[in-house]
């Protein structure tokens, strides 16, 4: 059972530590170049507004109220006929299986690190050449960096609540915001900044289509770490004075700010070079090195600074994804938090290298099934299916199997009744509605 207890700035800056990670930073940025700008970013937007800060209130008011691991809350809300719903606890297990790939990633990014020290590539060849060595070829090399991951990440988790989780989000939250908007500031001052906010906020319906919709919707939900119970462990040690409501507004905000933010800072190094924007996934790893290797040290500082601040918004995910399943076993099987530290991250660490084989030439095919790498099979099925599948089960938990009653008890004094009761609706029928159509788009397009 829980003892610890976030302090309230300490609640804030884990959520926001859980929200703000790689999905903000290196995924955001890449999938508004893929999918054509302005519009992907509205539709991103609206998607957080009217969907995501809903349902991300509902996962922290679980936790709150159910104050234990994901399972064990479903199982104590549950209404007497219906403990069945501890199974949508299981949920929590999203987090490792997000964290075998989202932790080889990390590595890639400690890599780079350390990269930077033998000079930029000045060329997309080169920059290119450089980071599919690594994952093509550096099987040794990424499972030491994955290594480092997960210890790092298994450190933090291991001090616990307190200790840990909120120490280190205190530090490297604030240090992220810094080095973030140190960049902006500097981003700002160039050429390219104005056509970045063109291409970020200037809406061409043109480049939509149902693909860049769905996805649009589904990053949604990633980015605010929501349908996985990540925010519902953390809020199971929320003060209990603390405002839900406050609170997810503030991390919502934060985390799309962020978002924002990075995309702006990297689009403007980016159009500054004349460099084009729709470049896919090694947009930090390939084009931004190379965009910067042309500002000269100061080029070399920047990136420094910018996967320093990518570095620690993994890290500050990564210990969120971890912490579910950490805390379901020590609440049922009575472990100590080291023993499920070490049993979480051993199980994790082993299929993450599975993962980053599955992209080596050597051991690409052993590592595919149906001639799809491990990696995406992780990605797609956590992203695409899970999240969105854990987001419907909390929103159809919260909207009609809770007692309104104590739903009402529970947020009414923080929202007031009109608020109240425009929250319950995007909960009971928005949210159901944008999570099925997804779901059911995916399954279409996608195909796997
Ligand atoms: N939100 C994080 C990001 O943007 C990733 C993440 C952390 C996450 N915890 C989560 C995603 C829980 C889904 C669920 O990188």
């Amino acid at each position: 059972m829980k003892v610890q207890q976030f302090s309230r700035i300490g609640f804030i800056m884990a959520a926001a530590g859980s929200a703000v990670g790689l999905g903000n930073i290196w995924k955001f940025p890449y999938m508004t170049g893929m999918y054509g700008g302005g519009a992907f970013v509205l539709v991103y937007l609206i998607t957080i507004a009217f969907v995501g800060f809903s349902v991300m209130v509902a996962e922290m008011l679980i936790g709150a109220l159910g104050r234990r691991d994901t399972v064990g809350s479903f199982e104590r809300l549950a209404p007497p006929n219906q403990k069945g719903w501890k199974y949508a606890g299981f949920m929590g297990f999203n987090g490792v299986i997000i964290m075998t790939f989202y932790s080889v990633v990390i590595g890639w990014i400690f890599y780079y690190l350390f990269e930077i020290f033998t000079g930029l590539p000045t060329s997309t060849d080169t920059a290119k050449a450089t980071f599919d060595a690594l994952v093509g070829a550096k099987a040794g090399v990424q499972i030491f960096w994955h290594t480092v991951a997960v210890v790092i990440v298994a450190y933090i988790v291991y001090r616990g609540i307190k200790g840990g989780i909120e120490k280190f989000n205190l530090v490297l939250m604030p240090a992220l915001l810094l080095i973030l908007f140190g960049l902006l500031a500097y981003a700002t001052t160039l050429e390219g900044f104005g056509k970045a906010w063109d291409f970020m906020f200037a809406s061409d319906w043109s480049k939509i289509n149902s693909e860049a919709i769905v996805r649009a919707v589904g990053h949604s939900f990633f980015t605010l770490s929501l349908g996985m119970g990540a925010i519902m462990t953390y809020a199971a040690s929320l003060p209990k004075h603390a405002s839900i409501t406050k609170t997810a507004f503030i991390v919502t905000f934060m985390d799309t700010l962020i978002a924002l933010v990075a995309g702006l800072v990297i689009y403007s190094f980016l159009f500054h070079e004349g460099a084009p924007a729709a470049q896919g996934p090694g947009l930090v790893f390939i084009s931004l090195p190379v965009v910067l290797s042309h500002f000269g040290t100061l080029g070399t500082v920047l990136a420094l600074l910018f996967f320093l601040a990518l570095a620690f918004a993994g890290i500050t995910s990564a210990i969120s994804l971890v912490e579910p399943v950490v805390q379901y076993l020590i609440d049922r099987f009575d472990m100590t938090r080291a023993k499920a530290v070490v049993v979480t991250s051993l199980g994790y660490w082993l299929i993450g290298i599975g993962a980053l084989l599955s992209y080596t030439k050597a051991w690409g095919e052993t590592f595919s099934i149906g001639g799809k790498p491990l990696f995406d099979i992780l990605e797609y099925t956590t992203d695409s299916i899970l999240l969105p599948l854990g987001g419907l089960l909390i929103a159809i938990f919260v909207g009609y199997v809770l007692q309104k009653d104590r739903v009402y008890s529970a947020l009414e004094h923080e929202m007031g009744k009109t608020y109240f009761n425009i929250w319950r609706f995007s909960i009971r029928y928005v949210a159901p509605v944008a999570l099925v159509f997804m779901m059911l788009n995916l399954m279409g397009i996608l195909k796997i």
